[in-house]
């Protein structure tokens, strides 16, 4: 398991000096595009009721930062934002073998080569600028805090180490070291503290109060969300708008800051480019929001896109996004690894899941939602949002990816255990290379036909759904029964690894947990456990994940069931049951 150095639960302060000379100073005039093909939205918005909250949040802009209806004029704040102060616009780069292989047009925006290689940057120094300039002499600013574990936490201390102001970042005790090592780098004081992002939000806010330290919100104020927005600006002049070919731009969304700044700006510059944000399934709050007509909270969210797992869209930004959003895509893990070796392929840049969610959600737009459009005459603009990889993880895209992509398949066959079974199955396969393939005897499978034995595979393809089919009748044709697993993913992290070890235990229950990983949860598990009960099986694989993946077995007497709900409850760590799993079923137990 991957050894997270334990770090004290009350805070470690961690102080570098701010350094004296300022970063590049690239100042750019923001211009309207000139397109004519791009039309100006006059047209006002009706107007809207809005809560107390966000009548404060919009009551801190400028008299002339306002609509008529005295929420924000976003394309006045993108237009005047300080931005280019510390950074050059970022680059669009055409995306040769996706848009080959789609037959439309991608070009990618490139918001990894950013100075903290994401986009962050640019609405935490938008916010942390005007609040310096507000203020009549910097040194009344007495310094900022944040609380992140990621990358609006680099683009705070990036920040504020250009203008020459304090600041503090707030992160759990968990934060690998690559990260908070880079914060402190940059010149912030870092306090760790609390073992989830809950109980470090909670410090931040205390430490704000006490010593006087504005919060930098990570996308729910209209400085940050302006200073997002300032990358459709930089897209509508980079790629004219010649004959409204820009279909679409593809937003990764958390909490909305994105996807509101772009959204705001291009819904009124250019109103016929589409909007499309891109969520994970396990962490859809914007999807539900506008399905539900509020804001939804999320009771859990899934870690491997990190940057996005977050669990409440932000107010204002889910205000801008029901106006102006017209889809959202989801897109599960593998779809998002398959999406990180296309950005590699065509630029040999690796990004983060988050940054990739763009791209991901892009081709499952062409490929499999909108038939109806002719998409080659269209161009699509994925946003790269971020490259802050944990190496760890390139393992575990790399086998996924090829999943994501539909060039692998994973199969559960049974055949008669009889001499030439297998042969007749691997020629089934052929002309396909075998990936995967796992079998140990088990005399203990057998029904009216005959013993069986129950294979574990897994093999290339080309075109998925076509050649699956042609498996399929092949197997169904030699008497062989087959499951497709390839979504199975208790297949995937564990039973791939645990093929011919069935035993016949009574009373097991299988159930798979994510560990946190950090020192003490095999001890919290193991201390947990009853004396009468027998662990019988465990299995874990280090995926690069922010979570260990256990497989578990367990012996538990029926007169123990409730002690047991209750041991799987007091561990507190994210669990299911697998025990009618049927790859649990066939392969690890008779
Ligand atoms: C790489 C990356 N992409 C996308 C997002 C989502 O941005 P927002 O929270 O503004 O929706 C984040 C947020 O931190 C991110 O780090």
């Amino acid at each position: 398991m991957k050894v997270v150095s334990v770090l004290p639960r009350h805070y470690s302060s961690a102080y570098l000096s701010i350094l004296k000379k300022p970063t590049t100073i690239v100042h750019r005039r923001a211009v309207l595009p000139s397109s004519n093909n791009c039309n100006y939205s006059t047209v006002s918005p009706p107007p809207q009721k809005l809560s107390d909250n966000l009548k404060d949040l919009h009551s801190q802009l400028d008299k002339d930062e306002l609509l008529a209806d005295n929420t924000p004029d976003y394309v006045r704040l993108v237009l005047r934002s300080s931005v280019y102060d510390v950074i050059n616009e970022t680059p669009i780069s055409n995306s040769v073998s996706l848009s080959s292989r789609l037959n439309t047009t991608v070009q990618l925006k490139r918001e990894d080569l950013l100075p903290v290689f994401s986009f962050k940057l640019r609405g935490a120094y938008n916010m942390m600028s005007k609040l310096v300039s507000k203020m009549e002499n910097q040194h009344n600013v007495t310094g900022v805090i944040a609380c992140s574990a990621g990358n609006h936490a680099q683009g705070v201390a990036f920040s504020a180490k250009h203008l020459k102001i304090p600041a503090t970042i707030v992160m759990p005790v968990s934060t690998p070291s690559i990260k908070y090592k880079n914060v402190f780098r940059l010149g912030a004081q870092v306090v760790l503290y609390g073992n989830d992002f809950d109980e470090a939000k909670k410090e931040c806010a205390r430490l704000s109060e006490e010593r006087g330290l504005v919060n930098i919100p990570p996308f729910d104020h209209p400085y940050v969300i302006a200073g997002q927005g300032t990358i459709a600006m930089e897209i509508l002049r980079q790629v004219r708008c010649v004959g409204n070919r820009i279909g679409a731009v593809f937003v990764p969304v958390g909490g909305g800051g994105l996807i509101a700044g772009i959204a705001a700006y291009l819904k009124r510059i250019a109103p016929k480019i589409k909007i499309i944000g891109v969520e994970t399934y396990d962490s859809q709050t914007l999807y539900k929001s506008l399905k539900m007509g509020k804001q939804v909270q999320l009771t859990s969210v899934g870690s491997f896109a990190d940057g996005t797992a977050v669990r409440l869209i932000g107010e204002e930004t889910f205000r801008v996004c029901k106006d102006h959003v017209d889809e959202v895509v989801l897109v599960n893990t593998d779809e998002i690894c398959a999406a990180i070796k296309d950005i590699f392929d065509d630029t040999r840049s690796i990004v983060e899941p988050s940054g990739a969610l763009g791209v991901a959600g892009m081709k499952k737009y062409v490929t499999h939602l909108h038939p109806e459009i002719d998409h080659s005459k269209l161009i699509y603009i994925p946003i790269m949002s971020g490259a802050n990889m944990n190496f760890d993880r390139l393992r575990f895209v790399s086998e996924r990816a090829v999943l994501g992509e539909g060039r692998e398949v994973f199969l559960l066959v049974a055949i008669p255990d009889v001499p030439g079974s297998f042969k007749k199955l691997q020629k089934i396969i052929d002309p396909r290379s075998v990936t995967e393939f796992s079998y140990r005897f088990n005399r203990h499978h057998n029904d009216e036909n005959g013993a069986k034995a129950f294979i574990y595979t897994s093999f290339s393809c080309v075109d998925r759904e076509k050649e699956l089919k042609q498996v399929f009748a092949q197997l169904e044709k030699n008497g062989f029964e087959a499951v497709d697993i390839s979504d199975n993913e208790m297949a995937k992290s564990h039973g791939r690894y645990l093929v011919g070890g069935a035993s016949n235990i009574p009373n097991e229950r299988v159930i798979s947990f994510e560990f946190p990983e950090r020192p003490g949860a095999l001890t919290k598990f193991l201390n947990g456990l009853s004396s009468n009960w027998n662990l019988t099986l465990f299995h874990y694989r280090n995926h690069g994940d922010d979570v260990g993946k256990v497989l578990a077995g367990i012996s538990v007497p029926p007169t123990d069931k409730e002690k047991f709900e209750d041991f799987l409850k007091d561990l507190s760590y994210k669990y299911h049951e697998e025990t009618n799993n049927l790859v649990y079923q066939k392969l690890l137990k008779y």
